[in-house]
Parts: structure tokens; C-alpha cells; sequence
């Protein structure tokens, strides 16, 4: 009631009243406990928004999708363990803090995985990634792991598993699948993604019960090469292809 009408030209922030609201579509919902969809402020929506767009251009592409990746690194070391940790500050008093358990490192599915890697080594100095490289086999029609470097030690690290797209979830269930291979526990891997579909949701939480997926946004579906719908296109060509 005592909000004001916007002019029709102005300068600076608008104070709307709720019927002015702009609308804009979210995310879809999931019904897994397991998958954290970021929250859907007017800021994500709006970075989407540039890497939807069509007519952005690769530079813009990778400065805003960078920025939806912070985004989702910051949130994904919320889901890692922490123990209480006391500090002394400067003025010779104590702060009751806590501090990260555990030993991390990034794995990424090849090749838009990799994209992922800095805004990783943003946030984690020095932190260790490994490559995984599927692709789609001609004749099966498949996913096939063509290669992988790993640390030595993962099983005893916490994995941030890294792909932007999660589209059927072929790609990313096979690369749990050589990560379990290897020793690490469905529970100590953290599946970071910027959109997934409905399906890939489906597909992925339903086989991992246990494993924390944390995405930006769930779109509408697939089309029929399996490309999200509305969906950003190729990831890996716009950040990558000049
Ligand atoms: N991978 C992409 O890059 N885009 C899609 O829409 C699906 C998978």
C-alpha cells in the first residue's frame, strides 16, 4: 500500500508493488533430499539468463557461466564436514569457529567438466583434480570411459565431481560408477552442475541414494538429440570454441 509507482524512466532500483514483480521462470522441483537446487534469486536467474541467450558471445559465456560456478562451488563446500575449531584473534580473544575436515579433490568429466576446474581452484588452494573422459561409443550408442587420471588416493578424499550439463546422466553415472571402482564411497562424492533435466535428476538420484548433487537449475526436458530444453546449447563449444 505505501509502495510508490515506478516512474516510467528512471535511474536506479524501482520499488514494485508485488503485482509489478517481474516474472521469470525457476527452477523445476525435485523430490530428492539429496539434490540442493541454488536458490533462485533474481542475480542466478539473471546470469542464466546471458548464458541462455543465444547471441552472447563466447567471452561473456565464460565470465558468466564462471559466475554461476562460484556460485556453485561456494555452496557445494557447505555440504562437506566440518569439526568445531577455536581461534585467537588479534585482540587476544577466542572465536568459537570450525574449520573443514577432510581431504578433498576435484574430479572432472572431459571436456565441459574442465570449465568447472578454476572456479574450484578459487575457492580450494592448491586443491587436486582428476580427468575423466567419456563419450558416447558410435555403435552402442553407450557412454564408454576412454580415459582417466586419478589421484593415487582418492578413496581417502572427499570427490566434487564436475560437469556442467546433466542431460540423460549417462556420462555422470559412469563416472561415479569408476570412482566407486576406485574405492571412494557413493556418500564422500559431490556431483556440482549447472542444469540438469528432469531425467538426468531422476536417473542420477535415483541410482546414487546417497550421493549430494548440488545444480544450479533443473530445466524442462530433453529434445530428441538430447540436448536440455530450453537449455544453453553445447556447453563445451561455447566456452570452449571460438
Ligand atoms: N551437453 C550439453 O552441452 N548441452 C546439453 O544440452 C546437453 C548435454
Amino acid at each position: 500500500p505505501d509502495v510508490k509507482p515506478a516512474p516510467t524512466q528512471c535511474v536506479g532500483p524501482v520499488y514494485r508493488s508485488e503485482s509489478q514483480k517481474p516474472t521469470a521462470a525457476v527452477s523445476t522441483g525435485v523430490e530428492f533430499d539429496t539434490v540442493t537446487i541454488l536458490p533462485q534469486t533474481p542475480q542466478l536467474i539473471a546470469l542464466l539468463s546471458i548464458i541462455r541467450d543465444r547471441n552472447t558471445q563466447r567471452g561473456d559465456f565464460i565470465f558468466y557461466a564462471n559466475r554461476i560456478i562460484r556460485l556453485l562451488v561456494e555452496e557445494g563446500l557447505n555440504h562437506l564436514p566440518t569439526v568445531e575449531h577455536t581461534v585467537t584473534t588479534p585482540v587476544g580473544r577466542t572465536y568459537e569457529g570450525l574449520a573443514f575436515q577432510g581431504k578433498i579433490c576435484g574430479v572432472s568429466i572431459m571436456r565441459a567438466g574442465e570449465a568447472m576446474e578454476q572456479g574450484l581452484r578459487e575457492c580450494c588452494r592448491s586443491v587436486r583434480i582428476g580427468k575423466i573422459l567419456i563419450q558416447r561409443d558410435e555403435e552402442s550408442a553407450q557412454p564408454r570411459l576412454f580415459y582417466d587420471k586419478l589421484p593415487d588416493d582418492i578413496a581417502d578424499r572427499w570427490v566434487l565431481l564436475l560437469d556442467p550439463m546433466l542431460a540423460t546422466g549417462g556420462s555422470a553415472i559412469m563416472a561415479v560408477d569408476v570412482l566407486k571402482s576406485r574405492g571412494v564411497p557413493e556418500e564422500r562424492i559431490l556431483f556440482l552442475n549447472v542444469l540438469a533435466s528432469p531425467q538426468g535428476i531422476q536417473n542420477f538420484a535415483t541410482k546414487f541414494p546417497k550421493l549430494q548433487v548440488v545444480t544450479a537449475f533443473v530445466d524442462q526436458g530433453l529434445d530428441e538429440k538430447n540436448y536440455i530444453t530450453p537449455g544453453l546449447g553445447d556447453f563445451g563449444d561455447r566456452y570452449y570454441t571460438v
